[in-house]
């Protein structure tokens, strides 16, 4: 299939933003901010840049140089690269197939708090039982994930340049604006407790920037750099063949090196703002044993943090939601385009009849997803040790154990198969300078394998079946 007939992105700027619109998702809102105060503040920003600078810019150049290459999607550029590592290829689609089912869930979630915001329900959505009421209701938790499927599938409907493109370039500028905005409010914030204790956003500002090396031990060091390591994979949407698919939108006479440096600096940036607004935040309220990971962080403590900010709470808390459905959306539609993009190449078929037809499917499976809170609920239990609901099963199958093992073969295809020449040679295409080549060989051939096991056996547990 030629470029013109697939089409895409109309420039650098275009693909980049769309990129990041990828890797600007809930897991820089709800987890990183999380991790850096777990994870002894400084010292995890540190260890996360030198993650960033090195493992995460080599997964993403791979995959976006892979794209452009082959101008194909994942099953198709996996086959082109050597037929016999297809099996890879379809692996890698099967990443964001599972993740699709309960991606738009969650974007129903961050609807709903909307909703409640602008109907001036901010105090009730405060309320202890808000959140958990809302995902157990079969009915309102299933229309909210529909409403989510539905914007994405019309975005995708209309294609790269149409649909994901132009709503990319309007909404990642304006997401940029409001986390800056809430940022610098979160900073100003100061809250005297019942006891008369006060507290000041600069000291959770220092709390968040300040290494902690009180207490580190190897063992504890090596927890912080894979959770950082795995916190950095599902930032950037990396190994899930997301990149692949959107690399091969990408036009010829793009410099990738470049394009690559603005990915990883905009979704750094961004996790570092969400940081900035949440870590002061919840300390000034709360206290630092208030910041909680995932839905609870976001759905549950942050609205008792707006309700406690007084009138002005309303506005920030439906900014912030705002500014979370939008980071949420250009996160799914590029979730749902590698599936549909794989899917027109297996099909043969056009985009709006395969759009339709994925749209169908996930709108049922949403549904089925958003009702493991209710009518389909179960209680399975994960390697982990933490006992799982239908969403958290497909998040631990798609996040925590296919793409550690994708990464891992990926590595190794491209570090010793196919030798790193055939990715070195797309990003220096047009006589573009690869700044970072030789690091790029190293990580390729022998870091990034080596990691990517070992983050493979820590997320499986059998790291601690080990140890
Ligand atoms: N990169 C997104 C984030 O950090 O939230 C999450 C994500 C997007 C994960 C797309 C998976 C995905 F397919």
């Amino acid at each position: 299939m030629n470029k013109e007939k697939k089409g895409g992105f109309s420039s650098g700027i275009g693909f980049v933003l769309a990129a990041a619109g990828s890797a600007v998702g809930v897991g820089n809102i709800w987890r990183f901010p999380y991790l850096a105060a777990k994870d002894g503040g400084g010292l995890f920003l540190l260890v996360y840049l030198v993650l960033v600078l090195t493992f995460g810019f080599t997964l993403l150049t791979s995959d976006i140089a892979i794209g452009r290459k082959t101008q194909k999607s994942s099953i198709g550029a996996y086959t082109q690269m050597r037929p016999k590592w297809k099996f890879l290829g379809i692996l890698t689609f099967l990443v964001p197939v599972i993740i699709m089912t309960y991606y738009a869930v969650i974007g129903g979630w961050i609807c709903r708090y909307i909703v409640a915001y602008i109907t001036g329900a901010g105090h009730v959505a405060a309320g202890d039982s808000f959140f958990t009421s809302f995902i157990t209701s079969p009915v309102s938790s299933s229309i909210y994930a529909l409403i989510f499927m539905l914007i994405t599938a019309a975005i995708i409907y209309n294609g790269v340049q149409g649909g994901i493109e132009k709503v990319s370039r309007i909404i990642m500028p304006v997401l940029l604006v409001m986390i800056v905005g809430i940022a610098i409010y979160s900073m100003t914030l100061s809250f005297t407790d019942g006891s008369g204790v006060t507290r000041t956003s600069m000291e959770g500002f220092l709390l968040y920037v300040t290494p902690n090396f009180k207490g580190l031990t190897l063992p504890k060091f090596l927890q912080v750099l894979l959770d950082a390591m795995s916190q950095l994979f599902f930032s950037l949407s990396v190994s899930m063949g997301i990149m692949i698919t959107y690399g091969s939108y990408v036009k010829k006479d793009v410099n990738l090196n470049k394009s690559v440096a603005q990915i990883e600096v905009f979704d750094t940036v961004v996790a570092f703002l969400a940081g900035l607004m949440i870590i002061p935040a919840v300390y000034v309220f709360s206290g630092i044993e208030g910041m909680q990971s995932g839905p609870s962080l976001m759905f549950v403590s942050l609205p008792k943090v707006f309700d406690a900010m007084g009138s002005f709470g309303w506005i920030v808390g439906l900014i912030f939601f705002v500014m979370v459905a939008f980071a949420a959306l250009t996160s799914c539609i590029s979730v749902l385009e590698a599936i549909v993009a794989n899917c027109m190449a297996i099909f043969s078929a056009p985009r709006k009849k395969v759009t339709i037809s994925c749209g169908i499917i996930y709108c049922i499976a949403s549904v089925v997803i958003a009702l493991g809170y209710s009518l389909f609920y179960v209680e399975i239990p994960l390697p982990n040790g933490s006992m799982a609901q239908l969403l958290d099963l497909m998040d631990y199958i798609s996040n925590s154990f296919m793409m550690p093992f994708i990464s891992l073969l990926s590595t190794i295809l491209i570090g010793w198969v196919v030798e790193p020449k055939w990715i070195i040679d797309e990003v220096e295409y047009g006589g573009y300078k690869f700044s970072r080549k030789k690091l790029y060989i190293v990580m390729i051939k022998y870091v990034t394998p080596i990691m990517m096991f070992i983050l493979f056996l820590q997320s499986t547990g059998i790291l601690n079946m080990i140890l």
